[in-house]
């Protein structure tokens, strides 16, 4: 019988996720469908209970139920536990385990441009869901030292005071991110400024990043987002979310099958999604 997968959210409709899993599972000739699903915040345990009673094989989980699923789920992978988020779940015999790979996506992805990650300089911009993921498998892969600037400030405090890895970091203003700039090895963008259809929105000025600063953004859509732009004219290394989103659908992949996919022609797949 056909097994089931599906993204959970709300809304649904914009997700690349249904087209690049139902494109493994044909690429591999893997009995299975995955599709989306628009779940309200309030029937989520609702419809936690019936995709577990209808016996689904995993699921992603996208915004706004991140943090509200894991009270319905019966076991937290420890990072997952950390981060307090939860992006992918497996079905073991009957038991829903949360995962996330959002974090572990992006440190995957960010090694295709920098291999040894001991020993550098991190400025996270933004405090929200996306950075703390990202904070955190940083964190947990030995990263020492990495600040975050955020237009609130409390948010970037709070986001340290969390973290249980052994790290250093300050809580910076984004201007003063801005100014100090230059002491970065590597400067990563959470937030959504810049996001398609805004694409003039720009949260950080790339003014004082040095050239051969590695510059990341999260964001996919579109592929070059005003930040890296300016960040490419100061002779930054930039990559866009199109590896973080690759790479955490890929170690879903990999937690439900068992085999870690061809991530270059999952890129090649969605470049051509989004037209690039
Ligand atoms: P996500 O889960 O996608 O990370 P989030 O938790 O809502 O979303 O976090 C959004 C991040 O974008 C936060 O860092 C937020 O800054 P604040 O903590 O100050 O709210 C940041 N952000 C959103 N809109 C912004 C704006 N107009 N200018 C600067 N930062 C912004």
């Amino acid at each position: 019988m056909e097994n089931l997968f599906a993204v959970i959210g709300d809304p649904i409709a914009h997700s690349m996720s249904p087209i690049m899993h139902n494109d493994l599972f044909s690429f591999y000739k893997i009995d299975a469908h995955y599709h989306p699903l628009r779940v309200q915040q309030e029937y989520l345990e609702d419809a936690i209970k019936g995709l577990k009673a209808i016996g689904i094989s995993g699921f992603n989980v996208t915004a706004p139920h991140k943090t509200a699923i894991i009270p319905f789920l019966d076991q937290l992978d420890p990072l997952a536990k950390t981060i307090g988020a939860v992006n992918t779940v497996v079905n073991e015999n009957g038991r829903l385990i949360g995962y996330n790979t959002d974090g572990s996506g992006f440190v995957r992805g960010l090694r295709e441009k920098i291999v040894e990650l001991l020993g550098k300089k991190v400025l996270i911009i933004g405090a929200g869901g996306a950075a703390r993921a990202i904070y955190f498998s940083l964190a947990s892969e030995g990263v020492s030292d990495i600040d975050i600037a955020n237009r609130t400030i409390e948010r970037a405090e709070s986001l340290i005071s969390t973290c249980p890895f052994s790290v250093r970091s300050r809580s910076l203003t984004m201007s003063e991110g801005e100014e100090c700039a230059n002491d970065y090895n590597i400067i990563i963008q959470t937030t959504s400024i810049g996001m398609s259809p805004q694409l003039e929105g720009i949260p950080f000025s790339a003014k004082n990043i040095k050239s051969g600063t590695i510059v990341s953004d999260i964001i996919y859509n579109p592929l070059e987002t005003k930040f890296l732009r300016e960040a490419k004219k100061k002779g930054a290394i930039v990559q866009n979310g199109l590896q973080m989103f690759v790479y955490q659908g890929a170690l879903a992949f990999e937690k439900w099958t068992g085999m870690f996919p061809d991530t270059e022609m999952m890129k090649r797949n969605m470049m051509n999604q989004l037209g690039g």
